[in-house]
């Protein structure tokens, strides 16, 4: 046996036990006749005492152990002198009388500690060493509670977990397919499922009515902090369903693990608001509202007045940041220089600040009186000391620009907190974009989604108007989840896939099977995914999902640790049947 007890484990209750335990050694201090080492394993950590007046060659022994040794030990637990009531076996130590290395460590290239001293790409190298820190740890167990409570609640709801393939054909969800040559057909490719979307369509029509998945999906697409090219959904699908029943369910859901994991009860309803409602207030479909700082178009105020920039703008909107008006020149400079970025585009930023004296100071005086500037104020609903903060130009740029612009100030004063949650609804999404470049429409959530019954006859006449029966979850600014009631009808569905520009042969072709299993009897349906990933890492109150995933990618999509992506050998090429193009110098 390696030990009887965790390094977690050992309390007062346990002091004179003999007792033996395995684990990494943290760090070691000489002092005197004595020799401390801290003993970590995945439950905590145990002080051990080595003592020179005891046992000289143990101790002398002791001190030549370096850090990340794996020892095992043995000896008798004893009440400490000097308690560290920090940590949960603070109270007692180990009076060692035995100790085996059962491996030697060279030195670690960082510290394992929270605060390590490992930038980011050597942390991923050696990512092994890097969850040996308790944060990592802390993150990893947290993700296994909520997927323990995910599979409790659904279970509970009679949801079964099925399991769908990996190796299928493109399913469509607005990224890039990862492709997987065929040795047994040559020439041939599968791709790895983005979502399994068309598969838990097909359980609803096998007439399994509730599904659910914790699985992995795949979308070869531009990574960010919240993106990663292989993630993890909370997959699910009910059938004989309205969108209602989908809300109600997936809040459900979510209130329960904000409950049991986070101790935060939210009895009311989660709010909902139209995708236009959160584009005109917040500037885009995932607003944060823990806290206001609401969007105000104010054009009809400020045009026709000669400012050139306002006069040729196709939207002018403003924020009011409460009790900014004191606002150096400095800041006010920075605020600009970031709404010039070219990520958020703005051209330049126009401000007004609402002196407490009740009188407005702008970088517009020259265009705009008092009078003017209080008909401003007035519109946001600005106090003195308040600070407005206007953007112009052409309307979608402006208002995402002025949506960064508000996240910029919410985090400045403070407004984030990550204590609070606050989830709402986004309905009533377009079922339609235009794409200006491709001249057509693609699906804004996936081609499967329906349509409202009542705007089906917008389909040709006005496509672009047509709503959707899709919604997100959205808590803290993050698009935490996303679904819609499905199309179940053929027909509709061959239109959908016209409107999008698909040849009926070719629709049939890439989707056939589904328009198939629609000709025997497929019942009403609707579902939704939940990003796994994001939601830990929400609950985590990390900005990163990296920091929840085991062996995550890097931005350039590679695992730096097993250095992959790779080339492969020449033979497997030829087994595939493929010919890699050089890249021409
Ligand atoms: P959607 O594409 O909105 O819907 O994805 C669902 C949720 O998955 C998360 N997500 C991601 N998380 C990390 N990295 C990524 N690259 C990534 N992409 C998406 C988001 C998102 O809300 N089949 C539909 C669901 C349905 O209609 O039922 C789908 O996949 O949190």
């Amino acid at each position: 046996m390696y030990r009887t007890h965790t390094c977690g484990q050992l309390k007062i209750e346990d002091v004179d036990k003999m007792v033996s335990l395995a684990g990494w050694v943290q760090r070691s201090r000489d002092l005197g006749g004595m020799t401390f080492i801290d003993l970590r394993d995945r439950y905590g950590i145990t002080q051990l005492v080595f003592n020179m007046e005891t046992d000289s060659a143990l101790c002398e022994k002791a001190r030549k152990l370096g850090r990340e040794f794996v020892i095992r030990i043995s000896g008798k637990v004893a009440e400490r002198s000097n308690k560290n009531l920090k940590i949960p076996t603070g109270e007692i130590e180990i009076i060692c009388n035995k100790f085996d290395i059962l491996n030697a460590s060279e030195v670690p290239p960082f510290t394992i500690e929270d605060e390590t001293d490992g930038g980011d790409e050597l942390r991923m190298k050696y990512r092994y060493l890097d969850l040996r820190r308790s944060v990592m740890k802390k993150n990893l167990e947290l993700r296994h509670r909520m997927a323990q409570e995910v599979r409790n609640y659904l279970s509970k709801q009679n949801f079964l977990e099925i399991e769908t393939p990996v190796l299928i054909k493109s399913t469509p969800e607005g990224a890039r397919d990862f492709v997987v040559p065929s040795r047994m057909n040559p020439g041939q490719f599968y791709a790895l499922p983005q979502s399994p979307q068309t598969f838990k369509q097909l359980l609803m029509v096998a007439g399994y009515d509730r599904y659910f998945q914790i699985v992995k999906c795949f979308r070869d697409e531009d990574l960010r902090a919240d993106r990663q090219p292989e993630f993890t959904q909370i997959d699910c699908e009910m059938a004989f369903v309205e969108q209602d029943d989908i809300l109600d369910t997936f809040e459900g859901l979510t209130k329960n693990m904000l409950s049991n994991i986070k101790g935060v009860e939210i009895t009311e309803a989660f709010p909902r608001m139209s995708y236009s409602e959160a584009l005109e207030n917040y500037g885009n479909d995932k607003p944060d509202i823990r806290f206001e700082m609401t969007l105000h178009e104010i054009s009809g105020l400020v045009k026709g007045k000669g400012f050139e920039v306002f006069d040729s703008a196709e939207y002018v909107g403003a924020i009011c940041a409460e009790s900014c008006s004191e606002y150096s020149r400095k800041q006010v400079d920075a605020l600009t220089d970031f709404v010039k970025k070219p990520q958020i585009g703005a051209k330049g930023l126009v401000y007004v600040k609402c002196n407490p004296d009740g009188s407005y100071k702008s970088s517009v005086d020259k265009f705009f009186d008092q009078d003017a500037l209080a008909g401003w104020a007035s519109e946001l609903g600005a106090k003195p000391g308040d600070l407005l903060l206007v953007l112009a130009g052409d309307k979608s740029r402006t208002l995402s620009a002025l949506s960064e612009l508000r996240l910029e100030m919410g985090r400045t004063l403070g407004l984030m907190d990550k204590t609070i949650f606050a989830p709402l609804w986004v309905v009533d999404f377009p079922l339609l974009e235009w794409d200006e470049d491709s001249r057509r429409f693609y699906a804004m959530h996936h081609p499967f989604t329906s349509p409202r019954p009542e705007d089906i006859e917008l389909l040709d006449s006005d496509p672009g108007k047509v709503r959707a029966n899709a919604y997100d979850l959205v808590i803290n600014g993050v698009e935490i989840g996303g679904g819609s009631i499905r199309i179940h009808d053929k027909a509709l569905q061959q239109k959908m896939f016209k409107t999008l520009g698909f040849a009926p042969e070719e629709a049939e072709a890439q989707f056939g099977f589904l328009m198939n299993a629609f000709r025997f009897g497929a019942p009403p349906h609707g579902g939704i995914a939940f990003g796994f990933d994001r939601l830990v890492s929400l609950f985590a109150g990390l900005d990163s999902i990296r920091d929840v995933i085991a062996f995550p990618k890097n931005n350039s999509g590679r695992d730096v640790m097993i250095d992959s992506p790779a080339k492969i050998e020449e033979e497997l090429l030829k087994e595939l049947r493929l010919r890699i193009e050089q890249a021409k110098a």
